[in-house]
């Protein structure tokens, strides 16, 4: 018989690094060496590092677009991609045609008004279907990007400092929305986010530093010292 333990456990996306490593081609030194780590429940899931350390290459193997030189990476979550710089990632002139862009296309036509407008009450935009996308701020763009991976039924949206280029307040806004969906219970949804602003770890269920190629483990905010 399945326990509904097992049921719910099932929902959680699953990450798993086993021993992996990268290098860069034309580079000798491996940048990711015998990296190993999981994240196997819902939450905020922060990792810090210095410049260079190899975080956004760690978010592209999580992706897929770069393949390990060795070791095993399992992937069990629907993952989406949230960069930096939202312009660099938004593609229709607005928030509508954006998020048309983005929908599963198993959606029926009466469902896709439905959609849209869910995803963008989810994200804090609500009556923002018409906006044209250089009316809106750095922040309300990349809750723009949030709802597009929302809409697309991902469960799991590794963040590449997606506040870098946003001002504090823009910053709060977003911090916040994407702690109240990772603690939705009826909608499991995970979130990875890469930071340099030490400030935000105080939001994360988990913290973990990336240093000489190897992830830290994770650990409560409160209990994380960075080197
Ligand atoms: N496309 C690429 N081709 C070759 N080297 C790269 C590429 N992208 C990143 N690197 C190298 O990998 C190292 C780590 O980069 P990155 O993962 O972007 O670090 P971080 O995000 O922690 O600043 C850097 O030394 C960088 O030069
Ligand atoms: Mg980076």
């Amino acid at each position: 018989m399945i326990e509904i333990e097992d049921i719910l456990q099932n929902e959680v996306p699953k990450i798993n690094f086993n021993n992996v490593s990268f290098s860069w081609p034309g580079n000798i030194a491996k940048l990711i060496s015998n990296c190993s780590f999981s994240i196997n429940k819902q939450g905020l899931w922060m990792i810090v590092g210095k410049n260079g350390s190899g975080k956004s290459t760690l978010l592209k193997l999580i992706a897929g677009l770069l393949k390990p030189s060795k070791g095993v990476i399992n992937n069990q979550a629907n993952v989406g991609m949230v960069f930096q710089n939202p312009d660099h990632q938004i593609l229709m002139p607005n928030c509508r045609s954006e998020l048309l862009l983005n929908i599963n296309q198993k959606s029926g036509r009466k469902d896709v008004t439905n959609k849209i407008n869910i995803a963008l009450k989810k994200v804090g935009l609500t009556g923002f279907d018409k906006r044209p996308i250089h009316t809106l701020s750095g922040g309300q763009k990349q809750r723009l990007t949030i709802a597009s991976s929302l809409i697309s039924d991902k469960n799991f949206i590794l963040m590449d400092e997606p506040t870098a280029l946003l001002d504090s307040s823009s910053q709060i806004e977003v911090l916040e929305i994407i702690k109240d969906l990772t603690k939705n219970k009826r909608n499991p949804f995970t979130v990875l986010w890469i930071t340099h602003r030490l400030e935000e770890l105080t939001y994360a269920d988990a913290v973990a530093e990336m240093k000489n190629g190897n992830l830290s483990d994770w650990q409560k905010p409160l209990n994380f010292k960075y080197n």
